[in-house]
């Protein structure tokens, strides 16, 4: 850094004053500026108005996964992340889940969660039922901010009202039940939440702090199962060696964490891919995955009575195709046409299915020849491109360092330089 980072009004600054400043502070090439300026699908104002500072772009490889057969329909599923064997494994479990009618999605509707914190309240329990007394007015007043998505059958549809302890002392929690449609429901939700704590305040005579959505979307779930044919799943040994590795997981928070993250791989990648916002889906995953008390996974692996896999899946997915990223970034639009969704509600499922999918892939590899076999060859041709390797180049390094079972820069630099030579 050859400046400071306390630089008043970057955000006044066009992209590229940004861009010439910041190369200025950080030293940064030519080149290094050209490969940050570029926004890929994204036209620049676009990427502008999208978020604060910005200076470029980031672009991830976009992979299709192909294979999949959801509720009887074909998908082509978009994905988009930077890790080898993801997609591959994907379509792999799309096809053995194809043989045997592909995978079944259901859901329990978009609802989300708003949440009105009420404090400094005398008498809680009193507190809340005046507030449920009062529910249709609260109701109202949420709706009131939103006619359209009242009018396409959306809106907030009910209320909870809880007294929690914390180490502040009691608080009065008001939930509002918020189906959102089409739409992911952050706006829609804390702008409800927002506009009913005046009325939260008149009733309870507390003071309302924080009014804002809840990412543990557990009224918007999708659950997914699918049945894995035994003999295509490489025997009954790999069948058990699956269902030993849910068991697995379903005992250890540790083995759990890597469990969960393999569904979040194939929903976070088609969630980008459709312009989603994956932190949410990231806190709703884990945060349902512990809701017991105890982390746990969000699968479940088991042997039917012929011997064949059955995995079910059940976890939040609060996605949205209006209002967002979905709606503005032109690769996700593109996405999420080569998807073929017509609803938030069918997007869902659509990445329910790919997240019992992806954690299949994962498992079956791990009980059977391991991962790094399939990421291997990946991480070859990366190394070897690392090195300086082009074109054919690429993969007849990456072939000899898999032979030699030496997958490092230091070989791949000398058998380049021994090709050149
Ligand atoms: C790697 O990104 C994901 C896995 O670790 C998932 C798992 O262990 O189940 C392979």
């Amino acid at each position: 850094m050859q400046g400071s980072s306390e630089q008043g009004g970057f955000y006044k600054l066009s992209m590229t004053e940004r861009v010439k400043l910041l190369q200025k502070l950080t030293g940064l090439s030519e080149e290094e500026v050209k490969t940050l300026r570029q926004t890929g699908g994204l036209p620049e104002e676009v990427a502008d108005r999208m978020i604060e500072n910005v200076v470029g772009g980031f672009t991830l490889p976009l992979g299709m996964a192909m294979n999949f057969l959801i509720n009887g329909k074909d998908y082509i599923v978009p994905m988009a992340l930077e890790e080898p064997s993801v997609v591959a494994g994907a379509s792999y479990a799309a096809k053995i889940a194809r043989a045997k009618g592909g995978i079944k999605v259901t859901n329990t509707g978009p609802v989300m969660i708003g949440q009105v914190q009420a404090v400094g309240i005398k008498d809680p329990k009193a507190a809340k039922a005046k507030l449920v007394s009062r529910r249709e007015d609260i109701l109202a007043k949420a709706n009131a901010q939103d006619p359209l998505l009242v009018s396409l059958g959306g809106g907030a549809k009910d209320l909870n009202v809880k007294v929690i302890d914390s180490i502040k002392g009691p608080m009065v929690i008001t939930e509002l039940f918020v189906n959102c449609g089409d739409a992911m429901g952050a706006n829609a939700v804390n702008t409800m939440a927002e506009a009913v704590a005046p009325l939260v305040e008149e009733i309870t005579g507390g003071t309302v702090l924080l009014r804002i959505i809840s990412n543990l979307a557990d009224k918007r779930l999708v659950r997914a199962t699918a049945v894995f044919d035994k003999e295509a799943m490489g025997g009954a040994e790999v069948v058990d060696g699956v269902v030993q590795a849910y068991a697995f997981a379903d005992a250890d928070p540790y083995r759990c964490a890597t469990h969960n993250k393999g569904i979040m791989n194939g929903v976070v990648a088609v969630g980008i891919a459709c312009g989603q916002d994956i932190r949410a889906l990231e806190a709703g995953a884990h945060s349902y995955a512990s809701r017991s008390g105890k982390y746990k996974p969000l699968t479940k692996w088991e042997k039917n009575k012929d011997g064949d896999l059955v995995g079910t899946l059940e976890m939040p997915m609060a996605v949205g195709l209006v209002g967002g990223a979905a709606k503005v970034h032109p690769a996700a639009k593109a996405n999420v046409k080569i998807l073929g969704v017509r609803t938030a509600t069918e997007l869902a499922e659509v990445m329910g299915a790919v997240g019992l999918i992806q954690n299949l892939a994962a498992l079956r590899a791990l009980a059977s020849e391991g991962i790094q076999k399939g990421h291997m060859k990946l991480h070859a041709r990366n190394i070897a491109a690392s090195v300086g390797a082009t074109g054919k180049q690429i993969d007849v390094i990456a072939n000899q360092l898999i032979a030699e079972k030496k997958i490092r820069m230091d070989r791949a630099k000398e058998i380049l330089d021994s090709m050149k030579a």
